[in-house]
C-alpha cells in the first residue's frame, strides 16, 4: 500500500498550479519523520552566529532535526560542530545550553572530552578497561560538514550536500549579506517557547503580508503598532460580526509595491519593496542601506529588499532578527529569536532595538502571541477528518506572476501575493521525493510565471 509520503503522492499534496495545498501536511505523523530525514537531515541549517562564541571555549548549542549539536569555538580561533551526545553511553554531554569550558565532561561515568571533541579522560581506565580501549577512536562525532559564511555558522549532516555559497545560491547569499554586511552581533540572551502548530504554517507567514491588518488589529487598537492616515481598506474590505465595515489602518506600505523572490531549494522573500517602505509617512531613515559595503553585498535586487526572507527549511532573517522554528513534533514547533544589533550603534538605538526585540515577536511578543493563535488553531483543525480535507489556498495573484530573472535573482514585482509561500510548498514537495542534490536544484529552479 502506498505510503503518505512516496513521491507520486507528495505531488499530489501540493498544486502550483492551482495554488492548492493539502492540509494533512500540517499533522500527519509520517510526513513529519520524512521531514525530519529528506529535508533536516540534509539542508544547511543554522547554528549560531560567530559573535555568540567569540573566545576558546565558548559553546553554543543547537538542534538539527531532533541531533543536538555544540557549536564550540578552538583555541586556535577556528569553530568545530560535535553532536551533543556522550561516545560511551549516549548521555547528553553538555547540560548547558550555552557557556564556557575548559572542557567537557559527561555526568554519568565521567568520560571527558577536549574542545577539539578529542577524548581525554577515562576514569579509572587503566584498572577497568585493562589498557583495551582506544581513546582515538571515541572523540566527539562531528557533524558532516559545517561552514561559516560571513559570520552566520550553518552545519549539513549530508555529507555529499553541496557547499554553503551553493545552497544558498545568489538569492540566499543576498538575504544573509544583507545583515551580515552591515557588521552585526548577536544581543546575549536567546528567546525560546513553543507554539503548538506545525512548523510549516509559521514559514508561510513569514511571507504573509495579507494578515496584519485584521490580525494584529489589537495591536493597532491599542496604539502599540502606529497608525498612519491612510486606509488600506479596499472594495469589501472587513467587517465586524455585527456587519459594520471596519476601518483598516496601517503602518505598514499599503501593499500596491511589493516583491518576492524565489530561488534554488526553496529560499524565498516577500514584503514591501525598500522603495515602499522608505516612501511610508512613519518608516525610519535606514542609514545602512547607503553604506558602499553593503550595496557592494547585496546588489541592485537586495536594494529593494523591505520584506521578509527565509533560508529554507527555517531560517528567517529580518533587518535586527533572525528565527529558527525548531519541529519538534507535527503539531509542536519551538520558536527561537535571535536578536541582532550594529557593531557601532550606540546605547540608544541598542536598546531599543533590544526592547522592540522582546515587545514583538518571541515569548513577549504582542505579534507573535497573534500570529501564534492562527497557527495553532489552523494545526488543530487538521485533525478533523472532513476539515482536513479542505485545501490550504494560496491563490493570491496565482498565474499573475512574471518572474524577472536578473542579477542572478528571480523576482516578481506585484501587488501583495502568495508566491513566496506557494514557492516554500513548492520545494517543500521536492525535497520529500529525497532528490539527488541535482535534480533538487532543477526541480526547484524558478518558472518564467507563477
Ligand atoms: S555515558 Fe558518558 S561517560 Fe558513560
Ligand atoms: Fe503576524
Amino acid at each position: 500500500m502506498a505510503t503518505n509520503v512516496d513521491a507520486d503522492h507528495v505531488d499530489a499534496l501540493v498544486s502550483l498550479e492551482r495554488g492548492e495545498i493539502d492540509r494533512r501536511i500540517f499533522s500527519d505523523e509520517e510526513i513529519f519523520e520524512q521531514e525530519l530525514k529528506q529535508i533536516f537531515g540534509r539542508a544547511w541549517l543554522f547554528l549560531c552566529h560567530e559573535t555568540q562564541i567569540p573566545k576558546a571555549g565558548d559553546f553554543f548549542e543547537t538542534p538539527m532535526g531532533r541531533d543536538n549539536v555544540l557549536t564550540v569555538r578552538q583555541k586556535d580561533g577556528s569553530i568545530r560542530a560535535f553532536l551533543n551526545t556522550c561516545t560511551h553511553r549516549g548521555n547528553a554531554l553538555c547540560r548547558a545550553e550555552e557557556g564556557n569550558t575548559k572542557a567537557f565532561m559527561c555526568t554519568y561515568h565521567g568520560w571527558s572530552f577536549n574542545l577539539g571533541g578529542d577524548l581525554i579522560g577515562i576514569p579509572d581506565s587503566d584498572l577497568f578497561y585493562k589498557g583495551d580501549i582506544d581513546r582515538s577512536k571515541y572523540g566527539l562525532r562531528r557533524v558532516p560538514q559545517m561552514a561559516n559564511y560571513h559570520g552566520f555558522v550553518f552545519a549539513t549532516m549530508d555529507a555529499a550536500a553541496p557547499p554553503i555559497e551553493d545552497f544558498l545560491g545568489t538569492a540566499g547569499r543576498m538575504f544573509v549579506d544583507l545583515v551580515a554586511a552591515r557588521g552585526v552581533q548577536v544581543v546575549p540572551g536567546i528567546q525560546k517557547f513553543v507554539i503548538d502548530c506545525n512548523w510549516k504554517l509559521t514559514v508561510d507567514n513569514v511571507f504573509d503580508w495579507y494578515h496584519g491588518q485584521i490580525t494584529h488589529m489589537s495591536a493597532f487598537g491599542i496604539g502599540f503598532l502606529p497608525t498612519s492616515e491612510e486606509s488600506v481598506t479596499d472594495g469589501g474590505g472587513a467587517q465586524d460580526t455585527l456587519g459594520r465595515k471596519i476601518e483598516l489602518r496601517g503602518s505598514i506600505p499599503d501593499g500596491r509595491d511589493e516583491m518576492a523572490v524565489i530561488a534554488e531549494y526553496g529560499h524565498a522573500h516577500s514584503g514591501p519593496t525598500a522603495r515602499a517602505v522608505a516612501a511610508h509617512p512613519l518608516s525610519g531613515v535606514q542609514k545602512w542601506r547607503e553604506r558602499p559595503e553593503v550595496i557592494e553585498a547585496i546588489g541592485p535586487v537586495g536594494m529593494q529588499l523591505g520584506g521578509h526572507s527565509n533560508i529554507f527549511p527555517t531560517c528567517w532573517l529580518t533587518k535586527s532578527q533572525l528565527s529558527l522554528r525548531v519541529p519538534i513534533s507535527p503539531t509542536r514547533t519551538e520558536i527561537w529569536w535571535f536578536t541582532f544589533v550594529d557593531n557601532d550603534a550606540t546605547p540608544e538605538s541598542r536598546a531599543a532595538t533590544i526592547s522592540q526585540a522582546i515587545h514583538v515577536f518571541g515569548p513577549a511578543g504582542f505579534l507573535e502571541q497573534e500570529d501564534g493563535e492562527n497557527w495553532a488553531q489552523a494545526t488543530k483543525q487538521t485533525h478533523g477528518a472532513r476539515s482536513a480535507q479542505v485545501p490550504h489556498l494560496l491563490k493570491m495573484d496565482l498565474g499573475r506572476g512574471t518572474v524577472v530573472h536578473e542579477h542572478g535573482v528571480s523576482r516578481i514585482e506585484s501587488t501583495t501575493n502568495e508566491h513566496a509561500q506557494l514557492w516554500t510548498f513548492h520545494a517543500w514537495a521536492q525535497w520529500m521525493k529525497g532528490l539527488s542534490w541535482d535534480a533538487l536544484h532543477a526541480a526547484t529552479a524558478p518558472p518564467d510565471v507563477i
